[in-house]
């Protein structure tokens, strides 16, 4: 925490650096307790966070930035990037791309997990978040292993598939729910043959199956879901989660080719 935040947080009642420090962490758990979620779910991600997942200052530091920079806070849970991070190792992934960045919390999980010899391509239409994520890739020194391509993600795509890239071993789609349908044909050309995707926030507080919704990320998960379940050479798979942003899940596929 530098001199600037310690007097912002000071006059929420700190007295001392550690304890603005404490107060900034209470601040980002309030922030993330927007979402709803049980306490008890919220004290169970805790536990698991300070035993098995030691989000460093850095992780720490990027959650922050999207504070200070009214960012919304929509990056993964630290358990559920520490997940991707060993999903990641679990593969041996050295190619992944990522549809949605943001701040670009996930993003430098991702960088981690594939080290020096890899390559993490990841797609962002926001051109402040944009900025704000290759700043945060600086802070974590991952910036030579992350290539942030700025624009609307299917011209990105497209454009990853005019020019044959290698194809990507892990792929992490979290971006505008409608087009997740679009994302999927794209991850299909992209990935490599039993690459695995991955794709965030398709329970939705359990709208997935309200009949009623008339919300287009509810349709585009749901045409998603259905266009994998439909494609022989998709074996997929999703899990309910629940923690300190609440009720959601996700999807993991192996794409057979
Ligand atoms: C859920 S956030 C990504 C969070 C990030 N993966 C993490 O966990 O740290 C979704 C991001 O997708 C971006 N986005 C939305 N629509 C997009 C589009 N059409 N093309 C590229 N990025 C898009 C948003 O600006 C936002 O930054």
């Amino acid at each position: 925490m530098d001199v600037a935040d310690a007097g912002r947080y000071k006059k929420w009642g700190a007295k001392t650096a550690a304890s603005c420090g404490r107060i900034y962490n209470v601040y980002l758990l309030r922030r993330e307790n927007m979402y709803k979620s049980e306490e008890n779910w919220r004290m169970i991600d805790e536990y698991f966070i300070e035993q098995l997942v030691k989000e460093d200052e850095i992780l720490l530091e990027v959650k922050k930035s999207a504070v200070m920079n009214n960012v919304p806070s929509h990056e993964v849970v630290a358990n559920q990037g520490k997940f991707l991070s060993v999903i990641a190792q679990m593969i041996n992934a050295k190619r992944i791309l990522e549809f949605g960045t943001l701040a670009g919390y996930s993003t430098i999980w991702f960088a981690r997990a594939v080290g020096l010899s890899g390559h993490v391509i990841t797609l962002e239409i926001n051109k402040n978040y944009a900025k704000l994520a290759r700043e945060n890739f600086k802070k974590a020194k991952v910036s030579e292993i992350i290539e942030l391509i700025e624009g609307p993600a299917l011209q990105s795509a497209q454009k990853l598939v005019n020019f044959n890239v290698e194809p990507f071993d892990l792929i992490f789609i979290d971006a505008d729910k409608p087009n997740n349908p679009n994302y999927l044909e794209y991850a299909i050309k992209l990935i490599r043959p039993g690459g695995v995707v991955i794709c965030d926030n398709v329970v939705r507080n359990g709208e997935i199956c309200n009949p009623d919704s008339q919300d287009d990320r509810v349709y585009g998960v749901r045409k998603f879901i259905t266009d994998m379940a439909l494609n022989p050479l998709i074996s997929a798979t999703a899990l309910q989660t629940v923690g300190l942003k609440g009720w959601d899940g996700f999807t993991i596929a192996v794409i057979k080719k």
